[in-house]
């Protein structure tokens, strides 16, 4: 089977690659954490010391799984980068959550060899990745996307092509645009009964099999309830998801208010030092915001 290179071995990209070797795939990894790279390198990965090495060495793909665009770009186009390993005919799957503005110019850069990119990002934390049943969703050209088909199969139960380059990345954004206000709108929700003296609990009991019902609503209002912010989706990331949604959407022009709103207050609680815990912490924003208590005394 070809040889896949993986670039970034974070809490994310070590489970991902872990489930293609699984898989029968030989595994060329590189990453800047040395641990990382020998924890892979005991499961059967062979290293490559830069982006350029893991080019040289990899088969058709190249997977790269890192924080934010600054980070692809330095992998992709930076010095030792992929390009100046790339061959034509390569590809690159990045799967990092990016900017599609980024994810564009990366893969023109990279068509200008003969290679491409297919954006890749995932939606579920580490958890999926290591069950292998992310949900992935795809921008690029459809010949890619057929050929990759088999390896993202591996990383997730749902593997969606979008449409041309960018398009998985806008999707990933929207994505984190509606969840970021639907959560803030389970605590807006839950801290107006509280004050108004009526017990969250009972509402969410209430509403949640109507229209107001969401996998937000019942995945993180009992978080709240029971003051549970431990991460799932950490704010830091989020907020730097909804930094890209900003940047996007000045670009095509388009109005977002309400992604502007939960980013103020996502940065109010990385300022006030959650921004390692879960989103669903938007919670406590309220809770300062109103004096208000949701979660329950327990009995
Ligand atoms: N953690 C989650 O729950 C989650 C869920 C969905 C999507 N994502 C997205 O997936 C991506 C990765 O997330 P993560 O949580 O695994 O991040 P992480 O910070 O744990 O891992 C990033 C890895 O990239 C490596 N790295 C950074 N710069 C590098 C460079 N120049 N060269 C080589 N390696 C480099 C780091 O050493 C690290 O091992 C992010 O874009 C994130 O938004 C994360």
């Amino acid at each position: 089977m070809d040889k896949i290179g993986f670039i970034g071995l974070g809490i994310m990209g070590r489970p991902m690659a872990k489930n293609l070797i699984k898989a029968g795939y030989a595994v060329v990894v590189c990453d800047v954490n040395q641990q990382a790279v020998e924890e892979l390198r005991a499961c059967g990965a062979e290293s490559a010391a830069t982006p350029a090495e893991t080019a040289e060495k990899a088969g058709t793909f190249i997977v790269t799984m890192l924080p934010n665009s600054p980070q692809v770009r330095e992998v992709t186009a930076g010095e030792n980068g992929l390009l100046k390993g790339i061959r034509a005919g390569q590809i690159v799957v990045d799967m990092s959550s990016i900017s599609p503005i980024a994810s564009r110019e990366l893969d023109a850069l990279l068509r200008e060899k003969g290679a491409e990119m297919l954006d890749a990002p995932v939606s579920g934390g580490q958890e999926k990745a290591e069950q292998g049943t992310l949900a992935i969703m795809v921008g690029g050209s459809a010949a890619a996307f057929e050929k990759a088909r088999p390896i993202l199969e591996k990383m997730g139960a749902t593997v969606t092509l979008v449409g041309e380059s960018g398009a998985g990345q806008i999707t990933k954004l929207v994505n984190q645009m509606i969840v970021g206000i639907n959560i803030s709108a389970v605590a807006e929700g839950m801290a107006f009964a509280k004050k108004a003296g009526v017990e969250p609990r009972r509402v969410f009991e209430a509403i949640r099999k109507g229209l107001a019902g969401s996998q937000c609503l019942e995945d993180k209002a009992p978080r709240m309830f029971e003051g549970r912010y431990d991460p799932g989706f950490r704010i830091n990331l989020h907020i730097k998801d909804l930094w890209n949604v900003l940047e996007t959407s000045r670009a095509v022009s388009c109005s977002v208010p309400l992604s502007g709103q939960v980013i103020e207050m996502m940065i109010a609680l990385a300022n006030e030092g959650h921004e390692t815990k879960d989103h669903g912490s938007l919670g406590l924003y309220y809770e300062k915001l109103n004096n208000v208590a949701l979660k329950e005394i327990q009995k």
